[in-house]
């Protein structure tokens, strides 16, 4: 029997995460071999334990085949010393599992060709994968912080990346391509940065062994330019941690809105935690405003990825299909004078449809 943690978070995750409940209810009472159980992360672990993410849940986070992660981060935690933030929970728990490969798909579901901000001529057929290195890079590397140096505060951090953390990853983007269109493009600024020159000559490497898939390179900020003028030229894009942060929120644009982008983040051994990515929106906290279909189609990839059904995947993502095609709308992805669901209506939509 397969088990999932969900860990709800801050703000907007626990009413996102409670339309994701439903459907493993569903799921469960039809037969499916799976039970859940609830973990504190980010600020609510903050709240009940002084830490973003405890012992606890890492205990339950590493003993769970997957889990479901709604978001982290909110105003009230802002001010705490960066050891006791949310956003550290959540790089902590990602580290400490090893989930070094971040996958965001972005696709356009057609039936919302019209609330992305780009031409509808220009995002048809949108369909592709950003492949974030997640363990590696500014965003562990060392030394950082911030220190007098005379007289003065000078901030640091250390970007880095080894051989071999940028070899198992560009190796995964060549594989995941070969399940697609062929084409990977990988993105760094090694016009400037060494680290960027090792992950160019690492990744062309790589790609000898698979001669039946593009190569091709391109610097970040040229990237993200053309994410916008030919977004749909691309297959797979592969990067680092810090660019494929930046490059995934461009991504979730071009698909209306960043309620709709799911991630999975994997491990050597496929063990996934699964999340949108977006996030908390505090603005939008204990409304019944959020658009739940990023979480929901979180779970879609937990059981494609880490429990290889693709079945019950591909049944999710239908019935988000034919939700949207019924017209139903949250906030974020309606038309000006479109009316739009509520949270909780979204998912119960999702419900009646799977
Ligand atoms: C993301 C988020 C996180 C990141 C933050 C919340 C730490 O922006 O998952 O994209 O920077 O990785
Ligand atoms: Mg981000």
């Amino acid at each position: 029997m397969a088990h999932l943690l969900l860990l709800p978070g801050d703000g907007i995750g626990p009413e996102i995460a409670c339309q994701v409940e439903k459907i493993l209810l569903t799921l469960q009472k039809e037969g499916a071999p799976y039970t859940w159980s609830y973990g504190l992360i980010g600020g609510a672990a903050y709240d009940q334990f002084h830490d973003p993410l405890p012992e606890e849940t890492l205990k339950k986070a590493r003993e769970a085949d997957a889990i479901l992660l709604g978001a982290v981060g909110g105003p009230n935690y802002d001010k705490l010393p960066r050891d006791l933030r949310p956003e550290r929970g959540l790089l902590r728990i990602r580290h400490e599992l090893g989930l070094f490969a971040n996958l965001r798909p972005a696709f356009l579901f057609p039936e919302l060709i019209h609330a992305s901000s780009l031409k509808p001529e220009i995002i048809s057929g949108l369909d592709l994968l950003i492949l974030r290195e997640l363990t590696g890079d500014i965003y562990f590397g060392t030394p950082r912080g911030i220190v007098e140096e005379n007289g003065e505060r000078v901030g640091i951090n250390t970007m880095r990346y080894s051989e071999s953390e940028i070899r198992r990853i560009a190796h995964l983007a060549f594989e995941f391509a070969g399940q697609r269109r062929k084409k990977v493009v990988s993105v760094d600024k090694a016009n400037v940065l060494e680290v960027s020159e090792l992950w160019r000559e690492v990744v062309e490497g790589v790609g000898k062994d698979y001669p039946d898939i593009e190569l091709t390179h391109l610097y970040v900020d040229a990237a993200a330019m053309l994410l916008l003028r030919k977004p749909c030229d691309f297959d797979v894009i592969l990067t680092s941690n810090l660019f494929g942060d930046i490059l995934s929120d461009e991504a979730a644009m071009l698909t209306g809105s960043i309620g709709m982008l799911p991630s999975a983040s994997l491990n050597e051994t496929r063990k996934g935690m699964y999340e949108p990515v977006h996030g908390s929106a505090p603005d939008l906290a204990g409304k019944n405003r959020a658009n739940p279909l990023a979480m929901i189609l979180s779970l879609a990839m937990a059981f494609r990825y880490t429990f290889s059904d693709a079945k019950s995947a591909l049944r999710i993502e239908q019935a988000v299909q034919r939700t949207l095609k019924q017209g139903c709308r949250t906030e974020d992805i309606a038309l000006p004078a479109q009316a739009w669901l509520s949270t909780e209506a979204m998912g119960d939509a999702v419900l009646r449809n799977l």
